[in-house]
């Protein structure tokens, strides 16, 4: 089973059941996670920083290859409702996607 940990959310630490189930959809079992356009790739507020597991990962989507070629997704960078949890995620909030209502750790 894979698992996704959250390092600036205290190490928060979320067990992934499925692996057809998208990043977005695990985050959202867990906590509250911005996703402005219900998850269509038409926006970049439910972006990750992948600190590790990046290998694991699939190839970017169309609409994250959009938001590379605008300079919006770095290489380090996902989109959570584009990508499935195949392998152990360590992920960040960036700065820009934190909500004011939750505590985040360094
Ligand atoms: S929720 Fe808009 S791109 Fe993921």
């Amino acid at each position: 089973m894979a698992k996704v940990v959250i390092e600036n959310m205290g190490s928060k630490s979320i067990d992934c059941l499925d692996k057809k189930e998208k990043l977005l959809d695990i985050l959202l079992q867990e906590t509250d996670w911005l996703h402005a356009c219900g998850g269509k790739g038409r926006c970049t507020t439910c972006k990750v920083i992948i600190t590790e597991g990046m290998d694991g990962l699939p190839p970017l989507t169309t609409p994250e290859l959009k938001y590379v070629d605008l300079h919006l997704l770095r290489k380090n960078e996902r989109l959570a409702c584009q990508i499935s949890v195949m392998n152990d995620l360590i992920i960040r909030v960036p700065n820009g996607s934190k909500l004011p209502h939750l505590n985040y750790s360094a």
